[in-house]
């Protein structure tokens, strides 16, 4: 894994390095990150680049503890057919790669994501693994492809995703869910979180409301409390030793990067020349990457017919 998160952290930074140098300043970055229900513009390849280098290894670790609490939980046989929806540039993929990895468990993923941003650094790890991209928006789903989640899935991933969605959009995604061809007879909605109150609470709600359809038209049973949410037990307040490293065995953030991204403004030509526009967001731009496990929240709801 470390290898694994290392390598991808120097390729992105070095294209990231590439843009800041051709474009002389940063202001396009302004406003990356998730303060009061904020979006990036993900479909700037620059934008992109530097939310990866702030998220990419916490969330890789986040939803390789969610596929391995999954996996311990020993609800679901394989073959595991997953179906993530915004699924960026398959960073769960990567997590339920390296869960598996850590279980010896060696069978192939078949995986698809959906996202309707055509991610940068998307890849297989195993040259074997059925991983595929679906470039949709949700709401055209449903013309393009009716029968999705389909007869096969029994995992189906939303990774910081859910709450993303514009009511418009989840709407059509509860047509979809209601018209499935889910045929399981056991399956697992997984959703990770994001962690402020507020937004926590509209992912939390979605996907209640997602389990009411499975349960009124699909006809399962859900097997969970849908207000459970699995964190970390050492997530208390300040708490100096929930380093992300210490919970996942071979996780690691590469120093010389990290000392960049914490560094960030000092690519920014115009903020050496003094700009006039500088403000509170550029300061941002400095904050560290995520090495810490506080913000890690995720919900698994088991469900049968
Ligand atoms: C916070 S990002 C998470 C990306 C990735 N899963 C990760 O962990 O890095 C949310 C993702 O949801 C996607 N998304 C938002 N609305 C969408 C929609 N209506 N249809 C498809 N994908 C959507 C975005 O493009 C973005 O890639």
């Amino acid at each position: 894994m470390k290898q694994f998160i290392n390598n991808k952290l120097k390729e992105i930074f070095a294209d990231f390095k590439r843009d800041a140098d051709q474009k002389g300043c940063l202001c396009e970055l302004k406003g990356t990150n998730f303060q009061g229900g904020r979006i990036p513009d993900y479909k700037n390849a620059f934008v992109q680049r530097y939310y990866l280098l702030r998220f990419f290894p916490a969330y890789l670790a986040e939803y390789y503890l969610m596929y391995d609490k999954l996996f311990s939980i020993e609800f679901l046989s394989p073959p595991f057919n997953v179906l993530s929806i915004g699924a960026g540039c398959f960073v769960d993929y990567y997590g339920l790669h390296f869960a598996k990895e850590e279980r010896k468990d060696y069978s192939l993923i078949d995986y698809t994501g959906i996202d309707s941003i055509d991610w940068h650094y998307k890849g297989k790890i195993i040259k074997q693994d059925r991983a595929r991209f679906l470039h949709y928006n949700i709401s055209e789903l449903y013309a393009f492809a009716k029968h999705l989640p389909d007869t096969k899935h029994n995992i189906i991933v939303f990774p910081k995703s859910i709450g993303e969605f514009t009511p418009v959009e989840f709407g059509c995604l509860k047509s979809l869910f209601k018209e499935s061809n889910l045929e399981k007879s056991k399956m697992c909605l997984m959703s990770s979180l994001r962690s402020e109150d507020n937004c926590n609470d509209v992912d939390r709600r979605r996907i209640g409301e997602l389990t009411n359809i499975l349960i009124k038209y699909r006809g399962y049973r859900c097997q969970d409390d849908i207000n459970k949410v699995y964190e970390m037990p050492q997530n208390q307040p300040n708490n100096p030793n929930n380093y992300i490293g210490k919970e996942v065995r071979g996780w690691d953030y590469d120093n010389t990067v990290c000392k960049n991204v914490r560094n960030t403004l000092a690519k920014c030509k115009k903020h050496q020349d003094n700009c006039v526009e500088y403000d509170s967001d550029c300061i941002q731009l400095n904050r560290n990457p995520i090495l810490k496990t506080s913000y890690m929240k995720y919900q698994i709801l088991r469900f049968e017919r």
